[in-house]
């Protein structure tokens, strides 16, 4: 493959070479905001969703973004079709920049970062047989301290939670919130499935209001199936018939385990694989 080109403020610098400051408060304070993106058959999936997501998170932050929308959107394609990409991982990232070496953001002049490459989050098998998950004893940001639905630079909660996971030998981390209830994982919503209905926490529980939930969401309304955005805790967890997570890295994966108690038949359900393929499908079409 050849190597990546990194669009930097509207010019293309290959990887080695696609650098910014070390005075940039992206680095210092992780300071600035991104989405990830899926780039399936040469389009941007949900490119509007993400690209709306991007800016209200960079208007949480008070960070004025020096392109339009549709200027971003054009970039975001072009970075596409210059790396030939059919299909991939889009991290599209706003940094406050560079300025001095206190917090004040006054003086930092914002970078716009497209990397265009691949991703694989979690190996294939988990795929087909579905991962283990624990409860992370970190909880999720408060919304009132820094909003998770705030895509932000700042994803320490989250590595933190993602620490726990990997040492107690799974790949994903169950975060609750400060209520106890159940809000997300470090980079996946979650939802479960009980009798036939599909449950997920709505977003006054504290999470990344993901695009991949909300396609899933949409796709199960379609397919009939009744999708219910409530508070669940860790009980429901437990107790689901089925459970999985979504992400635009991750897709949709069964959770079969949660803190060692097995989820349903300890099988990628119907539901779930249903969803699943649904989802497929969608990205193909
Ligand atoms: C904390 C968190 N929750 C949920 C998601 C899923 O969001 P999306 O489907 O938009 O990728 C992500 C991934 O971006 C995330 O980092």
């Amino acid at each position: 493959m050849s190597v990546p080109k990194v669009y930097i403020n509207g010019k293309y610098y290959d990887k080695p070479d696609a650098k910014v400051s070390v005075y940039d408060h992206g680095l210092l304070y992780g300071d600035g905001v991104f989405e990830g993106i899926r780039v399936y058959n040469s389009k941007v999936f949900r490119h509007q969703e993400h690209i709306d997501r991007l800016y209200e998170s960079a208007k949480a932050i008070d960070l004025k973004i020096p392109l339009t929308p549709d200027e971003m959107k054009k970039a975001v394609e072009d970075t596409v079709t210059l790396n030939h990409k059919k299909e991939g991982y889009i991290r599209l990232v706003v940094t406050r920049g560079p300025g001095t070496l206190g917090l004040d953001p006054r003086r930092c002049d914002p970078n716009v970062i497209i990397i265009v490459d691949d991703i694989s989050l979690y190996p294939p098998e988990l795929y087909e047989n579905g991962m283990p998950i624990v409860t992370s004893s970190i909880i999720r940001n408060h919304p009132n301290a820094l909003s998770p639905r705030i895509k932000s630079l700042n994803y320490l909660n989250n590595i933190l939670a993602k620490i726990e996971a990997i040492r107690a030998g799974c790949l994903e981390a169950l975060m609750l919130n400060a209520n106890g209830e159940v809000a997300e994982c470090t980079g996946d919503n979650i939802f479960v499935i009980k009798h036939g209905v599909l449950k997920t926490p709505g977003t006054e529980a504290g999470i990344l209001e993901g695009v991949t939930r909300n396609v899933v969401i949409e796709l199960a309304k379609r397919l009939k199936i009744e999708v219910k955005e409530v508070a669940l805790t860790r009980h429901d967890i437990y107790a689901a018939d089925e459970c999985f997570l979504t992400g635009s890295a991750a897709e949709v994966i069964a959770v079969t385990a949660c803190d060692g108690r097995s989820i349903g038949t300890g099988k990628p359900g119907p539901i779930t694989k249903q969803l699943r393929e649904a989802f497929q499908a969608l990205t193909r079409e």
